[in-house]
């Protein structure tokens, strides 16, 4: 597992919004779903299409590709809709003092 990266405040990020943070390079999807943080790659496994940009389901703790409307599962970062049936990869995220922080999962795969 990598080092802990600060990415940001908690509260720039309110419930139900997404932000882009590159940790060490790597590009990663925040989202705040009712409180909780979630960070999976921000590029979807199907192709180069921005996670981030997505549209986030709460409910469904879920985000929805922009480019071809895959769903990704937030919390293991499964595909649940085609056309992408690969995962992303979830990262490890956490609030220190009102701040995120992000340590990159190396060992899945992409
Ligand atoms: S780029 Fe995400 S579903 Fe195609």
């Amino acid at each position: 597992m990598s080092e802990w990266v600060t990415v940001g405040a908690a509260a720039d990020i309110p419930p139900g919004h997404a932000a882009l943070v590159d940790v060490d390079g790597t590009q990663v999807a925040v989202f705040n779903v009712n409180g909780e943080f979630f960070a999976v790659d921000d590029t979807c496994s199907h192709a180069e299409a921005s996670l981030s940009e997505g549209e986030l389901d709460p409910e469904g703790c879920t985000i929805e590709c922009p480019m071809h409307g895959s769903c990704f599962d937030l919390r293991t970062g499964e595909a649940i809709s085609l056309p992408a049936y690969d995962p992303v990869r979830v990262h490890r995220i956490e609030i220190v003092d009102g701040v995120l922080r992000v340590a990159i999962d190396e060992t899945a795969v992409p």
